[in-house]
């Protein structure tokens, strides 16, 4: 078969051909291109980031050749682009995967928009999305949904096509957005590829991903905000370190953050240098929330008391495992602390989500004396969660609530200063949520492990979904959705159980 482009094709666009990108000037796509839909996110009051990618054969490098290819997009006030309010044209890269991240500025806070893109005659799928508040406005509330955990093996997306029919105003994600490997029981389909190491392995997970339909629904209804966690890398890596400690894993790295930038509606400011990529970040919505969106991966210090010969997390008794409670471990390194420290300090919202990959609140993990601790979690870093939750009650930030994912189970918590001590003060509180599709912990041992950790209001592994979240100026409501089955694609959705924090009383109360 001939190549479905030729020199011929390509030209210099301009004169300078060292300054300029070389274009393929008349496209012709083999199949559609816009195959991986298309995603908004970063919302600020005046503007959004619009993400797509051109990937006429996206299991397989994306089936492009390696020229510049220009795209316009264009973003209406209505759904049939009958009013059309700002409207560009975009370079598409080759050394991007021909992915764009358009920073869109000059529209108006708090209101619906939708966008689209096109290249040559192919027209994308239509998305929608909608501008934050305006700066120092008091919203009368905001809904948000958050998610993480979705291995592709392990389910249907049934959680995301729910999503995407719910009323909101924006989507959180909190990491494992991809998995790198295979595990689990009753797997329903196939990443059919090996474990991805290199830029083009790893592009073609995120391709694999984002080829489900369900999930393009739930991009192209809501912008997000995202972070992630480990396995958008590799399984319990730790800054430089690996679990099987690969000499090479910094170029790994490397190579997986420029595939997730590559795959993300994220501002430029995100794009990676290297191994180093600026994930964290700030976000508001009026006066109402302020979001401290946390990389816990990055930069935190080693796990410590690994098993013999590895990287990665274990699981510590108390006793033995001594360093774990070293003063100067880090989650997030020490500019990401004091940033958060100074964030928290300084805001004047009515509520301040500190939206982070895992599980806060200590859990210990042996039923009956001693203690026993995973050490891959805030529990591997107690003196930096002491400082965290220290800083709340310092700067009397306003209702702290903490998210996260990572655990599989959804988690109600009461954050105290001192987890062993149930007297002492509640200073956030902490809703975790299950995972899209990821396989959870025994209910069972979950029930033991609540008897031990009474500050865990609520405990819950059977069920797969997302966490809906209300918040107006006098209470957070916080909605458990999950599906009947996430091996079923057309599953239903239902509410597992509702929560409610109010204004100036931390601590999750039955709805
Ligand atoms: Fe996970």
């Amino acid at each position: 078969m001939a190549p479905p482009f030729s020199r011929r094709d390509f030209l210099l666009a301009g004169a300078c051909a060292l300054s300029v990108p070389r274009l393929w000037a008349r496209p012709h796509f083999l199949d559609y291109p816009f195959s991986l839909g298309v995603a908004s996110g970063a919302p600020r009051p005046d503007g959004v980031v619009l993400w797509t990618r051109l990937a006429p054969d996206p299991l397989n490098g994306g089936g492009l050749p390696p020229a510049a290819i220009e795209l316009r997009w264009e973003v209406a006030r209505d759904e049939g682009f009958r009013d059309i309010v700002r409207r560009g044209l975009v370079v598409a890269e080759a050394s991007e995967a021909h992915s764009v991240h358009v920073e869109v500025a000059g529209l108006d806070p708090a209101r619906w928009y939708w966008y689209r893109f096109m290249a040559a005659d192919a027209v994308s799928p239509l998305g929608r999305t909608r501008t934050a508040p305006a700066t120092g406005s008091m919203p009368a509330r905001l809904r948000l949904a958050f998610a993480s955990c979705q291995h592709y093996e392990q389910g249907y997306y049934a959680a995301h096509r729910h999503l995407a029919a719910e009323d909101l105003d924006l989507v959180l994600f909190l990491g494992d957005y991809i998995y790198e490997s295979s595990w689990g029981r009753n797997l329903v389909r196939r990443h059919e590829a090996a474990e991805p190491a290199t830029l083009a392995q790893y592009r073609n997970r995120y391709a694999r991903y984002k080829s489900d339909a369900d999930l393009q629904r739930s991009h192209a209804a809501f912008p997000w905000i995202v972070t992630w966690d480990d396995h958008e890398v590799d399984n319990d890596y730790a800054n430089d370190r690996s679990e099987d400690l690969d000499p090479d894993f910094l170029a790994r790295r490397a190579a997986a953050y420029q595939a997730y930038w590559e795959h993300m509606p994220l501002r430029r400011t995100a794009r990676p240098d290297g191994p180093r990529m600026q994930l964290y970040g700030r976000h508001d919505f009026g006066g109402l929330v302020q979001f401290h969106v946390l990389d816990g991966r990055q930069y935190r210090d080693h796990q410590v008391c690994e098993k013999h010969g590895r990287g990665g997390a274990n699981l510590v008794d108390d006793a033995i495992c001594s360093g774990r409670r070293d003063a100067g471990r880090s989650l997030l390194g020490a500019a990401q602390e004091a940033w958060l420290d100074r964030g928290l300090a300084a805001s004047t919202a009515r509520w301040n989500v500190v939206a982070q990959q895992t599980l806060m609140a200590q859990l210990d993990r042996r039923i009956g004396n001693g203690q026993q601790f995973w050490t891959d979690g805030w529990d591997g870093y107690p003196a930096a969660r002491e400082r965290l939750l220290g800083a709340l009650a310092a700067h009397r930030t306003a209702n702290p609530l903490v998210i996260g994912g990572d655990v599989h189970y959804a988690c109600v918590a009461d954050l105290r200063r001192d987890f062993d001590d149930p007297k002492s003060s509640v200073v956030a509180t902490e809703f975790c949520g299950t995972s899209i599709t990821s396989q959870g912990p025994p209910q069972a041992r979950l029930d033991a492990q609540r008897a031990e950790n009474p500050h865990l209001r609520f405990a819950h592994s059977e069920k797969r979904g997302y966490t809906l979240l209300e918040l107006s100026v006098e209470r957070c409501l916080a909605q458990l959705r999950v599906i009947d089955s996430e091996k079923a694609a057309d599953a239903g959705i239902s509410t597992l159980a509702a929560f409610v924090v109010h204004d100036g009383r931390p601590g999750a109360e039955t709805a």
